[in-house]
């Protein structure tokens, strides 16, 4: 099923249980000092939950672009290395606002996964919050109870605070929540050891894909937890990890979603993705950034000097990096992505289409201008490197490489890089 499709199913299914659907809110915030970015699809729903903005509807459901790159949820160190994080990525959620509550959460998403889309019951775990004394709340037994009308017993697991309590940030609404992890390993590594024992565990075939927030606190900055006026529903489903399941891949970026721009990199540098691990790691990192890269743009966040666009300025240049590094990329390529990325996403975000001129400019200064401090940046530490060979030991003092990164913007990383190849 094409990616495309998966969305367009996910909100028919919503709207035959009464949700509107509506636009994913902007991936940049501009009005909520707790929050650079959407790290969540409910932050635009922040308000509400607060009891301080009438919803327009009770239910409603978005697909909303998410970036998780600071603060409380940063996935970035991640991103590329393993097959199944991303920095921005898409949340497919359904909310109910003091509507329905833990029952039809469950229920609906039992039957949207194995109902509508067919994904393997016996693949799937659900965990549940197990309580905590310090914020004076209890295991979630409702929830285990709506999930033993699908699951065994050894297929409900318990979990902490840190898996099973969900928070946007330091502060703001909350509440305990119940995971849908899938087992997507072969049969043969299923019998050796129970998907149960993976779970929450860092594995790369057993993976979240669907959390399910029951919201009913609030954290206030003082860190106690205050009860809601109402009780509402916030989910929120991993949409390229969906796409991977259905389309049976072991990687998102072997998805339709990622694929073509994997392929335009490679044809765009002349490496085969496959042939290295470091090359294919750059290539990930690559098709990851450049969506962060041209949604943040196209949402009227420029890479910049500070805060936000500081951020956007620094993806940018990992991307540049990794090129410059690992694919030997010397000219700037990156907004060569863009008319791929549009192909894939254009139709979905329309805001790509009607800003794809700026979003290409943005791109290309930006690359050029970094690639030339790369290049100044090589070139005084390689002066720096034949004057330390005329002494005794090979190293360069920290505060060179300071200066380098302070005074000339070369990241201290490539400069460990470069002295490490060296044997330094
Ligand atoms: N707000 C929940 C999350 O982001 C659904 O995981």
């Amino acid at each position: 099923m094409r990616a495309s499709e998966v969305r367009q199913k996910f909100f028919d299914f919503f709207k035959s249980k009464e949700h509107v659907i509506v636009p994913s809110a902007p991936m940049v915030v501009k009005n909520d000092p707790t929050l650079m970015f959407t790290n969540a699809g409910m932050n635009q729903f922040k308000d509400i939950f607060l009891g301080n903005r009438e919803p327009a509807a009770p239910r409603v459901a978005d697909a909303q672009k998410c970036l998780r790159v600071s603060g409380k949820h940063n996935d970035l160190e991640e991103v590329g290395h393993d097959t199944y994080h991303h920095t921005m990525f898409e949340m497919l959620g359904n909310w109910s606002f003091g509507d329905y509550f833990k029952k039809e959460a469950i229920d609906w998403a039992w039957e949207f996964l194995t109902g509508e889309l067919n994904v393997d019951k016996e693949r799937l775990y659900a965990t549940v919050f197990e309580g905590d004394a310090s914020d004076g709340v209890e295991r979630d037994e409702e929830a285990a109870q709506c999930w033993q009308q699908y699951l065994p017993e050894e297929r409900i697991l318990n979990g902490n605070k840190k898996d099973n309590f969900w928070e946007m940030g330091e502060s703001g609404p909350c509440g305990p929540c119940s995971e849908i992890h899938i087992d997507l390993r072969s049969e043969e590594e299923r019998l050796k050891k129970g998907g149960h024992e993976l779970v929450n565990k860092d594995h790369p075939e057993v993976i979240e894909i669907w959390n399910l927030v029951f919201i009913q606190y609030n954290r206030k900055s003082s860190g106690e937890l205050t009860s809601l006026p109402q009780k509402h529903v916030d989910t929120g489903m991993g949409f390229e990890r969906l796409c991977r399941v259905l389309q049976k891949k072991s990687s998102n970026y072997d998805t339709d979603i990622f694929l073509p721009l994997i392929q335009q990199i490679a044809s765009l540098t002349n490496v085969k993705y496959g042939a290295s691990n470091d090359g294919d790691v750059a290539m990930r990192v690559i098709a990851d950034h450049i969506r962060t890269i041209a949604f943040s743009i196209a949402d009227g966040q420029l890479p910049s000097n500070n805060k936000a666009g500081y951020v956007i300025r620094r993806i940018l240049r990992r991307a540049v990096r990794y090129a410059y590094t690992f694919l030997n990329v010397r000219k700037p390529f990156l907004s060569g992505l863009l008319p791929v990325l549009i192909d894939v996403m254009g139709d979905a975000y329309p805001e790509l289409k009607s800003q794809k001129e700026l979003i290409q400019k943005v791109i290309h200064e930006e690359e050029e201008s970094f690639l030339k401090t790369l290049a100044t940046g090589i070139a005084l530490l390689d002066k720096i490197i034949a004057e330390t060979l005329k002494g005794e030991y090979k190293v360069v003092d920290g505060k060179v490489a300071f200066e380098l990164y302070d005074t000339f913007g070369f990241p201290l990383d490539l400069t460990e890089l470069i002295l490490s190849e060296k044997g330094w």
